[in-house]
């Protein structure tokens, strides 16, 4: 996925949805690419996978997050929605509004938070960074790595933070840094094939967004939030029940794609078989686990 260009300016994309207005503001015009198109698609098809995955990180937001009955909660980056679920199922005489820039997944989950009967959530096609949330609504912002993405981090959490009332709550999980976090360190070690591969730059947008502690301290201070904690969460991360499953999953991964593209028709076969070997090795009675490790990231609106 590409790094989006802060200079880029803005945009006007037009959402899917019929009921919503005809268009919303982006400021994120790559991830908004990416993950309205290709990568929105293969999370939407996949979002059971993608939710086990993480399963074991669910426990340390929702426990964080505090909600009361009545708390009215914003989800970040919410993807098919299951943290907003969580949140709206606890938050019962209160609601739960998920924000996501994908409208494939904002649709998956309207549909999944319907069929669980929560009549108390709600799901905005939108950039978090500069969507235009009424001032002083929610008690608690909440994301379940859905708030690493962004062009200017100070500027899209003063925008969540403005959404807060003073006082208000804000938890984030994001990931720590790519050498922690075996999943994605064994998939391009495996896909490498040779290459000496470049490390995202810290700070980019991307899954290691808010991965340096200092950063993401300096990035919410400036946004209008204090008492930051950063607590480790270290949990392995799920990519299937068996190696064939988490080979199936693994090849549409986004990473994957990328790391193959380029490679000739023989590399790329020996890289997959390695790929497979790799899954396999990591194979356990509980599947296929590989090591992870990421920042709960708690703080209050000043
Ligand atoms: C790694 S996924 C996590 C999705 C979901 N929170 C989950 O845990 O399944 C990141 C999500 O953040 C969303 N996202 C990225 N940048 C965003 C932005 N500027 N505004 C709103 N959503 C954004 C993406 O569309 C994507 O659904």
């Amino acid at each position: 996925m590409g790094v989006p260009d802060p200079n880029e300016g803005n945009a006007l994309m037009t959402i899917s949805e019929p009921q919503a207005a005809a268009s919303f503001h982006v400021v994120n015009v790559d991830q908004a690419t990416a993950w309205d198109g290709e990568e929105g698609e293969h999370w939407t098809e996949h979002a059971n996978r993608y939710d086990a995955a993480v399963r074991r990180y669910d426990s340390y937001l929702v426990d964080a997050a505090r909600l009361a009955e009545d708390d009215r909660v914003l989800d970040v980056g919410c993807g098919a929605g299951v943290s907003t679920r969580d949140a709206a199922s606890v938050a019962t005489a209160g609601r739960a509004v998920g924000i996501d820039l994908s409208a494939r997944l904002v649709e998956e989950a309207r549909r999944r938070s319907q069929r669980a009967g929560l009549a108390n959530t709600a799901f905005v096609q939108g950039d978090a960074q500069v969507h235009p949330f009424e001032s002083a609504t929610f008690d608690v912002a909440i994301s379940r790595f859905g708030a690493m993405f962004f062009a200017d981090p100070v500027a899209a959490f003063a925008n969540v933070a403005r959404a807060l009332h003073p006082g208000g709550r804000l938890v984030v999980l994001s990931w720590q840094e790519l050498g922690r976090n075996e999943w994605v360190l064994a998939i391009r070690k495996t896909l490498a094939a040779g290459r000496t591969l470049p490390e995202p730059p810290p700070g980019s947008p991307g899954p290691f967004g808010l991965a340096d502690e200092v950063a993401v301290r300096r990035i919410l201070a400036r946004a209008g939030f204090s008492n930051v904690e950063l607590a480790p969460v270290v949990e392995p991360v799920l990519l299937g029940s068996d190696p064939e499953d988490a080979f199936a999953f693994v090849s549409g991964l986004g990473i994957t794609k990328g790391l193959l593209e380029g490679l000739d028709i023989t590399t790329r076969a020996h890289a997959l078989e390695a790929l497979r070997e790799t899954l396999a090795a990591h194979a356990t009675g509980d599947g296929v686990l590989l090591d992870g490790a990421g920042w709960l990231i708690t703080g209050r609106r000043a």
